[in-house]
């Protein structure tokens, strides 16, 4: 039996010195002394013995498995460093290399654009208001006294919506201009109104200079005794802070069917502040002229006010409405030769912004 241990002991050992790893390890240490291992076997016959035997035999068998358990350690430490070494070799992180910074975005220009706008009117009492941008035919056109197949409403190239007609708003449409929301204001009959509408504004056109898609800030003032003095200190206000100190504006007589007078609005060049010559004596190479055209404006037509509820005797409105592209560009001197870049969604383009 003492015999039989120790060939047994033998036998174990070489396994455990041939265990390639700790997988393997833990197998032999299960076969060897598990409970269906041989020397488990062995110990059970311990119970055959005489007494004094079975105390020699016991202890030998003891001294024998703490040998083992002794040499299973070992081994298990060892194959863990050669695993850990090969670990450090592949998987290896150095903590001393700077960290891969995360790429943070920023807002795309044409809403630091709305953010700036909404600021600088809000300094002088409008509040942003938000109106849809699919909309009645009659918000965007009738109660601008556009009558329908009025030819003043060829300017603004509609997207129509294939939508059941409402009896008496008429067609769906993407809304044009944000004047449609000037005339739903008016409707919400609560005097005085100083609002600023900035939208989404859909037109039929696209080339170079023309997005389908664009923006359009609207402004719009009710009140007793409104006057084109009050229209054009609010636009010298917003030329100063958007464009800088010593920008105004200038008033230029035109049309438009729901302002009555209306004008386009001007600003001074910013390189010849106004005089469209250049320190030479020729002509400014940006304007040439002394002026860059911003957008429309005038004093609310009586029929509009009319058609909003507003008695014309009594209220008089200023509004005014520009598009948001076109009135950044000219402040950042962004020469793109397409403004279609803006909407390309072109990280090389926007990350300058
Ligand atoms: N809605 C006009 C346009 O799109 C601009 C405008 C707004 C003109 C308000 C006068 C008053 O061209």
């Amino acid at each position: 039996m003492q015999d039989k241990l120790k060939a047994l002991r033998d036998q174990i050992l070489a396994e455990i010195s041939v265990a390639s790893d700790v997988t393997a390890l833990e197998q032999v240490e299960i076969t060897c002394l598990g409970r269906k291992s041989q020397f488990s076997q062995l110990m059970k016959q311990l119970g055959e013995l005489s007494a004094v035997e079975r105390r020699e035999v016991g202890q030998l068998a003891n001294d024998l498995k703490q040998e083992i358990q002794d040499a299973l350690k070992l081994r298990r430490s060892e194959l863990l460093q050669v695993e850990f070494k090969a670990l450090a070799e592949t998987d290896r992180i150095d903590v001393t290399i700077p960290g891969l910074r995360p790429e943070t975005g920023h807002l795309h220009l044409t809403t630091q654009a709305i953010q700036d706008i909404v600021d600088i009117f809000s300094r002088v009492g409008f509040t942003r208001v938000r109106h849809p941008e699919v909309e009645w035919d009659w918000f965007a056109f009738e109660a601008l006294n556009m009558p329908p197949d009025h030819p003043a409403r060829d300017e603004w190239e509609t997207f129509f919506i294939d939508a059941p007609q409402h009896s008496k708003l008429g067609k769906m449409v993407l809304t044009p201009h944000t004047t449609s929301g000037s005339a739903r204001e008016l409707k919400k009959g609560q005097l005085p109104i100083r609002m600023m509408n900035i939208s989404k504004t859909y037109r039929r056109q696209i080339d170079v200079s023309h997005v389908p898609m664009f923006h359009q800030f609207e402004g719009l003032l009710v009140d007793r005794d409104v006057s084109v003095t009050h229209l054009k200190g609010i636009l010298d206000h917003f030329a100063r802070e958007f464009f800088g100190a010593g920008r105004h504006t200038r008033l230029r007589p035109f049309h438009f069917r729901f302002t009555e007078p209306s004008f386009e609005v001007d600003i001074s060049c910013g390189i010849c502040s106004g005089s469209g010559r250049s320190e030479d004596g020729s002509k400014c190479r940006l304007c040439k002229e002394g002026w860059l055209e911003l957008g429309g404006a005038g004093l609310l037509h009586p029929n509009v006010l009319t058609a909003g509820g507003i008695d014309p005797e009594e209220y008089s409105a200023l509004a005014f409405g520009w598009g948001v592209e076109r009135t950044m560009m000219m402040r950042s001197g962004i020469m793109v030769d397409d403004i279609r870049v803006l909407y390309k969604s072109d990280f090389r383009f926007l990350n300058q912004f």
